[in-house]
């Protein structure tokens, strides 16, 4: 494994790698490597000649300070765990990757409006901001994302249908802990007891399978995760998962999904059950 830290190094080492006509699978991250991204890893190793890893704390796309400040930075043990796994990790800096503060404006129209978009002014534009700046100078033939993060993946895929990008993105389902915790690099700041909390999450979104309306499901998920008092819930929608509006009737679309947002201690958590 090569390790870069500028555009530049990046750039070069990449032009040799498309001059030979190599496939190139990109898995952007924030760093906090744990099975979810190995998954996604190991995906773009079978798919792709040469597997690029970008770990970046992204600063434009918290809109909390303290969320910023507290996401987990282990890039000495990010780069044991993939060392023999990707070919290049790229590692800037804020200041490498903006030179000078970013003002590119995306439009993801509804898409960005609700759930993540509501609750998270800026996020998906900040999130677009780092993506695209990363597909232009990457250049993949694919791109690695996890389901858990449904919306950015949906909105992702808009971008490059709006930007006509020559770029498949690959969506990878969720890794769970045994207990069904989703994983995520946020959840190295729950304690254990909290951690065996936010396994309900899942539970409860598994049973609301079986409820019947949609009515009757949103019901049932916010009075569960409001009967443990660990819980904050921001929200939990049930969205058509194409246009990511919310649906009235399960029989009016073909796919559809549930999608949680809450904290416990402190820490937001996101988790997301598919319907159909
Ligand atoms: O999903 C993430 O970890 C981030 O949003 C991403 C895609 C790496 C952009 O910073």
């Amino acid at each position: 494994m090569v390790l870069i830290n500028t555009v530049k190094e990046l750039t070069e080492k990449l032009a040799e790698t498309k001059k030979k006509g190599l496939t190139i699978g990109l898995v952007p991250t924030m760093g906090a490597l744990h099975n979810g991204h190995l998954s996604l890893i190991n995906r773009a190793r079978a798919e792709n000649d040469i597997v690029v890893c970008s770990i970046f704390v992204n600063p434009v796309q918290f809109n909390n300070p303290e969320d910023l400040q507290k996401y987990p930075r282990t890039l000495n043990n990010d780069l044991n765990l993939i060392n023999d796994k990707v070919d290049f990790v790229f590692s800037p800096t804020p200041e490498e990757v903006f030179p000078t503060p970013p003002t590119e404006q995306y439009d993801f129209g509804n898409l960005a409006t609700v759930m993540e978009g509501a609750f998270r002014p800026g996020h998906f534009n900040g999130v677009a901001i780092i993506v695209k700046r990363l597909f232009d100078w990457v250049q993949p033939t694919k791109a690695y994302f996890g389901e858990k993060d449904f919306q950015q993946l949906v909105i992702l895929k808009d971008l490059v249908k709006q930007y006509h990008l020559d770029l498949q993105i690959v969506d990878c389902p969720i890794v769970r802990e045994s207990s069904g915790l989703a994983l995520s690099s946020r959840n190295a700041r729950l304690s254990a007891e909290d951690q065996k909390t936010a396994a309900k999450i899942h539970k409860i979104l598994e049973e609301s399978k079986s409820i019947g309306s949609v009515q009757d499901t949103k019901k049932y998920v916010i009075s569960q995760i409001q009967n443990e008092p660990a819980f904050k819930l921001d929200y939990f929608a049930i969205v058509d998962s194409e246009t990511l509006q919310p649906i009235t009737s399960f029989d009016s679309v073909d796919h559809v999904i549930g999608c949680i947002a809450l904290y416990i201690s402190n820490v937001r958590l996101i988790d997301n059950v598919k319907y159909k």
